[in-house]
C-alpha cells in the first residue's frame, strides 16, 4: 500500500454535453482539482463562458464530490488583454491555452502567429496567469515526428525569452529535447507528463495492426524518449508534475478512416502513473510528481487530504458501461498493479 497527498490533474479535457456526463466523474474520483482544457466547440475564449463551463462540469458532479475544476481560456486572435485581466481577477481561471492553429482535435480557432500576441503575453506576465501550450509546429512539411522540436526551437524557447516574467507550462511532452530544455529552464517554467507517453513509445500505434486507442497528439514517440520523460517525472526535478491530457472520444470516432486523436485515460490514470513510477522502482516520487509541484507551480495550496494505492494485479475493463459507442478506455484488457484506494 502506499499513501500520497491527494493529486491534481494538471491538463484534462472534460468535453461537455453528455460526454461531459460521462467523464467528469472518473477525473473527479480520481483527483482534487484539474487543469481544464478549452477546446469545446465552439472554444471557451471569455471569462463569462468560462465561469458558465464551470457550473456545467460542478452540476455533472456525484453530489458528495469536492473536485474543484480550475478553468482555461482559448487563446484566439481576438483575445483583448481587458480579457486576461478579467480572467486573472476571476478566480476563476487559471491559465490560458495555446493552440497552434489546427494542430489538434478543436484547434482550428487557434493561434497561427506569436509575434502580433506580444501585449496578450505582456499582460499574462502583468496579471500572472500561465500560458499553456501545446507545442507542435503546424508547418505542413514538418515531419509529424519533429513538430515539437521544431515548435521548441520556433516558438517556445524564442518566447519564454522574450517575455520574462511569463509563466509557461509546456504541456503533454513527448521527447528528449523537450525534457532538457525543460531541466534547465528557470522556475517559471514547467511541463506535464502524461501515462501514456511514459508507459509506451510509438511501436506501440502499430503492434500487430493499427492501434487507434494509442494515438494521440503529440503522437507517442522512440523508446529513448519514453526514457527520458520517465527519467524526468521520477527524477523528484519539480519542474515536471502530472497532466494526463485524457481525451474521450466515442469510440467510433477513434475507429474509423480517420481516426480523432485522444487517449480516454481518466477512470484508470493515478494507477497508470503508479505502473510507470513502479517499472522504474521509483515510487516515493510519486507523491511529487502527482500532488506538490503542479499545486506549487500554480500558485496553489497542496492538498491537505491522503489518497491511497493499494498493490494488488488487475485487468482493466474492455467496455465497462456496456454502451458500444462510450470512449474505449486505455490500458483496457491488459493489467495493473496498483489499485486506487476509494474514500471514506
Ligand atoms: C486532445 C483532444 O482530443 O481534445 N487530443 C489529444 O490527442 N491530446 C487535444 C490535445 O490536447 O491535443
Ligand atoms: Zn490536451
Amino acid at each position: 500500500m502506499i499513501e500520497i497527498a491527494q493529486p491534481d490533474d494538471w491538463h484534462v479535457h472534460l468535453r461537455d454535453g453528455p460526454m461531459l456526463g460521462r467523464v467528469a466523474g472518473e477525473t473527479a474520483r480520481q483527483f482534487g482539482r484539474a487543469i481544464v482544457m478549452p477546446n469545446l466547440d465552439p472554444p471557451v475564449q471569455t471569462t463569462e463562458e468560462a465561469v458558465a463551463y464551470r457550473q456545467r462540469i460542478l452540476k455533472s458532479l456525484p453530489e458528495n464530490s469536492s473536485f474543484e475544476p480550475l478553468m482555461t481560456l482559448y487563446l484566439t486572435a481576438e483575445t483583448t488583454a481587458a480579457e486576461i485581466q478579467r480572467a486573472a481577477d476571476s478566480g476563476v481561471v487559471f491559465g490560458v491555452k495555446l493552440y497552434p492553429k489546427g494542430a489538434t482535435t478543436n484547434a482550428e480557432a487557434g493561434v497561427d502567429r506569436l509575434d502580433k500576441m506580444a501585449p496578450l503575453l505582456e499582460a499574462m506576465e502583468r496579471y500572472r496567469l500561465p500560458l499553456l501550450i501545446h507545442g507542435e509546429s503546424t508547418d505542413p512539411h514538418c515531419d509529424v515526428f519533429d513538430r515539437e522540436e521544431v515548435f521548441l526551437e520556433e516558438w517556445l524557447a524564442p518566447t519564454v525569452e522574450r517575455h520574462a516574467g511569463l509563466r509557461v507550462v509546456f504541456e503533454h511532452i513527448t521527447t528528449k529535447k523537450a525534457v532538457d530544455y525543460v531541466s534547465e529552464a528557470p522556475d517559471r517554467v514547467g511541463a506535464t507528463l502524461t501515462p501514456q507517453h511514459l508507459l509506451l513509445n510509438r511501436n506501440a500505434l502499430f503492434a500487430g495492426g493499427l492501434r487507434p486507442h494509442h494515438y494521440c497528439l503529440p503522437v507517442l514517440k522512440r523508446e529513448r524518449d519514453r526514457q527520458a520523460l520517465l527519467a524526468a517525472a521520477t527524477s523528484g526535478d519539480s519542474h515536471f508534475f502530472l497532466g494526463t491530457d485524457s481525451a474521450p472520444h466515442s469510440r467510433s470516432s477513434k475507429e474509423s478512416a480517420c481516426g480523432c486523436a485522444g487517449i480516454y485515460s481518466a477512470p484508470i490514470a493515478l494507477e497508470l502513473y503508479a505502473q510507470a513510477f513502479a517499472s522504474v522502482d521509483a515510487l516515493e516520487r510519486l507523491e511529487g510528481f502527482a500532488s506538490h509541484f503542479g499545486a506549487d507551480f500554480y500558485g496553489l495550496p497542496r492538498n491537505r487530504q491522503k489518497r491511497k494505492l493499494r498493490r494488488s494485479a488487475w485487468t482493466v475493463s474492455e467496455n465497462p458501461s456496456g454502451d458500444s459507442d462510450a470512449p474505449q478506455v486505455f490500458w483496457a484488457g491488459q493489467s495493473l498493479d496498483y489499485q486506487l484506494v476509494d474514500e471514506g
